[in-house]
């Protein structure tokens, strides 16, 4: 059994985008199990843009932010090597918020599920297209936003892991599905690889015009990944009664100074919009049956998805500068052994 393990920890709080020295990278010792614990030896690291809003400079949704010394959050994709538990067995596979390290202890509680893989369906799945991202997406679209099959629907983050997952949901229930996304490339893989009957690259000046003359009829339901100013030019295309559930603020997670005010907030009177928030972790009697359809869609080839993946934990750091740029394609992974 393994003696030591590597565990990122973050250092002090980002100006803007992180640095690599606002993280450190540091070995310890592991400690004998003690009984009802497992030792997890992790496979994959999923990099999540929340992460930087726990790097504090700001709010968090979950009220806390990291203090210098703690472990890196986020969820780990690992293997049981070694139990005291007679739940978990050697070779079970989890999924769990254990943190930016090689190996974990755990006593079962802090895991969100063991994995029953599905044949067709790669572990790595199992922390995006049906993880956390895939069952946000299916939880933003069909809970909050209350998606019909006649509904035509708006994704920003597009060719991200959540945004990819929110295009094909809706098209495989019938309804027509737009995206918008950072350069012509990852457009063009949202409208041919994704199947999306359109996307635009906001990195165009006239972007708003673009989409409009895209889809001239406007959208019924909005899947926010982004906030400010986007969100104030989508409103101005919603459709009455539409649909607005925001997943996240891409926008501001490294931004500076004031926030981004919303200028159109009188057209939620004027065309009956509804504009609702939602953190994942609220709908968790939802999880195993979003993460079942999602299973069977992938199977079915009907929900594709794409990986971005580091290789070893020393690139972590690295790896989530660069997905917070936009220089992943789909889910960014880590691959830790
Ligand atoms: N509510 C929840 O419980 C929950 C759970 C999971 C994820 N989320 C949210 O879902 C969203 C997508 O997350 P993800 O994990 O799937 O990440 P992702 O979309 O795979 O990766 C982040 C992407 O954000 C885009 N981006 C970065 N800065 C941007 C900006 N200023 N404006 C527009 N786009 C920007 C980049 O793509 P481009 O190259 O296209 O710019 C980048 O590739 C995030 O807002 C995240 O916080 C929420």
């Amino acid at each position: 059994m393994p003696t030591t393990r590597t565990t990122v920890l973050f250092r002090r709080t980002p100006d803007g985008l992180p640095k690599l020295d606002d993280f450190e990278i540091v070995k310890d010792t592991l400690p004998p199990l003690a009984d009802g614990q497992i030792l997890i030896e992790n496979r994959f690291l999923s990099l999540d843009p929340y992460m930087r809003m726990q790097m504090g400079g700001g709010w968090t949704y979950s009220g806390t932010s990291l203090k210098p010394g703690d472990v890196m959050v986020g969820r780990i994709l690992g293997a049981v090597i070694e139990t005291k538990n007679p739940e978990y067995k050697i070779g079970d596979h989890v999924v769990g918020r254990l943190g930016w390290r090689t190996h974990a202890i755990s006593n079962g509680n802090d895991l969100d599920f063991k994995i029953q893989q599905k044949s067709g369906v790669p572990l790595s799945a199992y922390l995006g297209a049906c993880g956390s991202n895939g069952v946000t997406a299916w939880v933003g679209l069909k809970v909050v936003g209350a998606v019909k099959p006649t509904d035509t629907v708006l994704v920003s983050a597009a060719a991200g892991s959540v945004g990819s997952a929110v295009g094909q949901i809706a098209k495989d229930m019938g309804c027509k599905a737009y995206g918008i996304a950072g350069g012509a490339e990852k457009c063009r893989i949202v409208s041919e690889e994704f199947g999306f009957d359109g996307c635009v690259d906001y990195k165009s000046n006239d972007w708003p015009e673009r989409l409009h003359a895209m889809c001239p009829d406007g959208f019924d339901v909005y899947f926010d990944n982004v906030g400010g100013e986007m969100l104030d030019n989508v409103m101005a295309q919603m459709k009455r009664d539409g649909r607005i559930p925001v997943c996240g603020v891409l926008s501001e997670y490294n931004a500076a100074g004031e926030p981004y005010g919303i200028r159109n907030g009188r057209l939620l009177f004027d065309k009956s919009l509804r504009l609702q928030g939602f953190v994942l972790n609220s709908y968790r009697d939802k999880w195993d049956e979003a993460r079942a359809e999602l299973v069977s869609l992938i199977g079915a080839g009907k929900l594709k998805y794409l990986e971005t993946i580091a290789n070893g934990i020393d690139l972590a750091p690295a790896a989530f500068i660069g997905m917070l740029e936009g220089k992943n394609l789909g889910k960014q992974l880590v691959r830790l052994s």
